[in-house]
């Protein structure tokens, strides 16, 4: 079983990857899913600033496409000293595919990681009800 230190490594890894020339922020996500899959996202902007996606959306959406529905834990790495946490959107999307055990790991750069379930980072969530695919 992968640990904690080892999807935050795969995020820190996967941040290489990240298409930011426009920030200069790059962001790298690994998730573990429910059926102990692992999938990876970076950040990947445009010219258009509203077409970019984040890292851990683009973990989510690799993850989905690829038939994994369930995520088990996510961890977002960037070169900040501040920690980073999802932006709203993401929160939202990271929810649509989370129970209440899924696990949230914000980290940073000095490696220093914190760990939130979805309720604490997104309360009173819009679809606890409505979503099909979570779990
Ligand atoms: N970004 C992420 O990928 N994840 C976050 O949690 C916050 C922001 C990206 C979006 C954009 O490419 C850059 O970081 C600056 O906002």
């Amino acid at each position: 079983m992968i640990s904690d230190k080892e999807l935050l490594d795969l995020a820190l890894k996967q941040k290489e990857n990240a298409y930011a020339p426009y920030s200069g922020f790059k962001v790298g996500s690994a998730l573990l899913t429910e059926d102990n899959k692992v999938f990876l996202g970076s950040n990947v902007e445009n010219a258009s600033f509203g077409a970019t996606s984040c890292a851990e959306r683009n973990a989510v959406f690799n993850a989905v496409s690829n038939g994994s529905l369930k995520i088990k834990t996510i961890a977002i790495a960037s070169d900040s000293k501040d920690f980073i946490y999802p932006c709203g959107i993401c929160r939202q999307v990271i929810s649509e595919f989370s129970s209440k055990n899924t696990r949230i790991i914000c980290s940073n750069s000095s490696g220093y990681f914190e760990v939130y379930n979805p309720e604490e980072l997104l309360p009173k969530a819009f679809g606890e009800k409505e979503k099909l695919n979570g779990f």
